[in-house]
């Protein structure tokens, strides 16, 4: 069996493609990473190598030790990973003490994992240990519609929630626990690691203004989704405002109305 062979490697090669075609992966824009299972990681072992020295990660990350990350590439583009796979991401193994990682595979020539790895696994971090290990993917985009809005929004999670929900009536079924906002701040280090890892802690969607945005979620598809439904509400938004603003909207009792028949439960801070 080859890498290409397997089936989460398929997948994943489908969702870059995906997010290329989207638009919210210009040049090397945005990367990918997701925490194998132990099923996949026995699938892969004949075709990994362990031998490469550990390199710091730069955070430290306990909870994730001797775990398995497919992760896209620094520098490479998200387009390439469906063309030239070991070129473009690689498998990386986390020591024991989560501080250190190792490249078991891909990533040929030199390349490494992408600089935002520290941001990437904080926030797998917090979601390992708040969801019991289900979440799986951690993707981050730049994507232009909720990029614009941080030009024009507060960078305030409660108002940028409470805006993209009212763009689309299925938005809080979607994403019942908000958006956090990060301020803009240097990109690829522990700094902006910790800052977004925090507000993992609450939401499943991380904004970082002017930049991008992170999204947390079980697995390709549902990670996937989670990204183009608030991109599309984004665009929604950017739209309205274009018009001239809202003229109606759905308002706080629907919303609440709303979670009651979709048994989903809302924070009353998004409902004012
Ligand atoms: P990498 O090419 O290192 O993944 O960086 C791209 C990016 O989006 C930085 O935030
Ligand atoms: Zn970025």
């Amino acid at each position: 069996m080859k890498m290409n062979d397997i089936k989460f490697i398929k997948n994943f090669q489908k969702m870059t493609n995906d997010a290329w075609l989207k638009g919210w992966h210009e040049r090397n824009g945005g990367n990918i990473t997701y925490r194998l299972t132990k099923e996949e990681v026995n699938e892969v072992k004949d075709l990994i190598d362990e031998s490469a020295e550990y390199k710091s990660i730069g955070v430290k990350v306990e909870n994730l030790a001797n775990e398995y990350f497919l992760v896209t590439g620094s520098g490479k583009f998200i387009r390439n990973v469906a063309i030239d796979l070991e070129a473009n991401v690689g498998i990386v193994k986390i020591d024991e003490a989560g501080e250190n990682y190792k490249i078991v595979w891909g990533l040929i020539n030199g390349a490494k994992p992408t600089s935002e790895l520290p941001s990437h696994l904080m926030s797998h971090c917090v979601k390992y240990d708040q969801t019991g290990g289900k979440h799986r993917i951690i993707m981050h985009s730049h994507a232009t519609n909720i990029i614009a809005l941080t030009f024009v929004l507060p960078l305030d999670g409660v108002v940028f929630t409470r805006e993209l929900w009212e763009m689309a009536t299925e938005c809080p079924v979607v994403f019942p626990s908000g958006i956090g906002v990060v301020p803009w701040m240097v990109p690829g280090g522990a700094q902006i690691a910790e800052a977004t890892s925090e507000l993992m802690k609450k939401h499943d969607i991380v904004i970082w203004a002017h930049h991008g945005v992170f999204c947390s979620g079980e697995d390709l598809d549902l990670t996937f989704g989670l990204m183009d439904t608030v991109e599309k509400s984004a665009e929604i938004l950017v739209k309205v405002l274009s018009m001239g603003g809202k003229r109606q909207t759905i308002s706080s009792q629907n919303f609440r109305d709303l979670a009651r028949d979709f048994k989903v439960s809302i924070s009353e801070e998004y409902l004012k």
